[in-house]
């Protein structure tokens, strides 16, 4: 099974969907059991072969072996400490990235550890943490008529964690999956999803990421 922690929000109800669409039990997990099942409910409606349940984030957390980060940045660290024995032995997928707005321009957050994915990862001493999806705009996730059409880069320290969600990243059509190389990566990715946002206001669009040349 898969959870999302803070589920109830575009960036993880849309990932939700697209992976229950294609045959995943999913979880959504929110600090609210309400606000859960009615996102559950959502998904459900437009993924009716898949499993899908609400459940509080601590239960969304231990119920799934694959547990993805969908907070905001400024949720993160808390958040993580206070489930970090719920994530221990488990592979946590952060798709967070670390913005801020001025005036319509994005630009981002200096975290401490250097990136939000390496302070997921100081923050779960014993999880396997993989950064990926941060380039992924909600708005096409959330709709299941639009054709995602882009590279995710995945980046983590542990092999076998990366290839997993690799392989699951690509069971959403239209994506390719990057091997980013270790989590050391995750912050120049962070940093692209802030660029994309302000060529997407440049050119009132909705622009994604390819890699060529391999
Ligand atoms: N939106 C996008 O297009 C997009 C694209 C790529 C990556 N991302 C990344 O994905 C993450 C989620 O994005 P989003 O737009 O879905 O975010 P969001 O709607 O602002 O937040 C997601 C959920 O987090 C929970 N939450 C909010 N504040 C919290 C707090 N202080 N403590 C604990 N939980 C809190 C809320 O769930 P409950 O109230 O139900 O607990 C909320 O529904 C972000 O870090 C973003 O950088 C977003």
């Amino acid at each position: 099974m898969i959870g999302f922690l803070g589920g109830t929000g575009p960036e993880g109800r849309g990932l939700a969907l697209r992976l229950a669409l294609t045959g995943e039990d999913v979880v959504i997990g929110s600090r609210d059991a309400a606000r859960a099942d009615e996102a559950a409910s959502r998904v459900a409606k437009l993924a009716p072969a898949a499993f899908v349940m609400g459940a509080l984030n601590e239960e969304a957390a231990e119920r799934a072996d694959i547990v993805f980060i969908a907070l905001p940045y400024a949720a993160q660290k808390p958040a993580l400490q206070s489930l970090s024995r719920h994530l221990a032995g488990k592979v946590v997928v952060d798709v967070v990235a670390p913005l801020r707005f001025r005036k319509g321009v994005a630009s981002i957050v200096p975290a401490p550890e250097g990136s939000a994915a390496l302070e997921a990862q100081a923050a779960l001493p014993g999880s396997r943490v993989v950064a990926a999806f941060q380039t992924i705009s909600a708005h096409d996730l959330l709709d299941p008529n639009v054709k995602v059409d882009s590279d995710v880069i995945v980046c983590s320290d542990d092999e076998e964690a990366r290839r997993q969600v690799m392989a699951l990243s690509e069971k959403i059509e239209g994506i390719r999956a990057i091997d980013g190389g270790g989590l050391a990566n995750a912050g120049y990715v962070e940093g692209v999803t802030a660029l994309l946002l302000n060529i997407n206001r440049r050119y009132r669009a909705r622009t994604a990421i390819r890699i060529v040349g391999i």
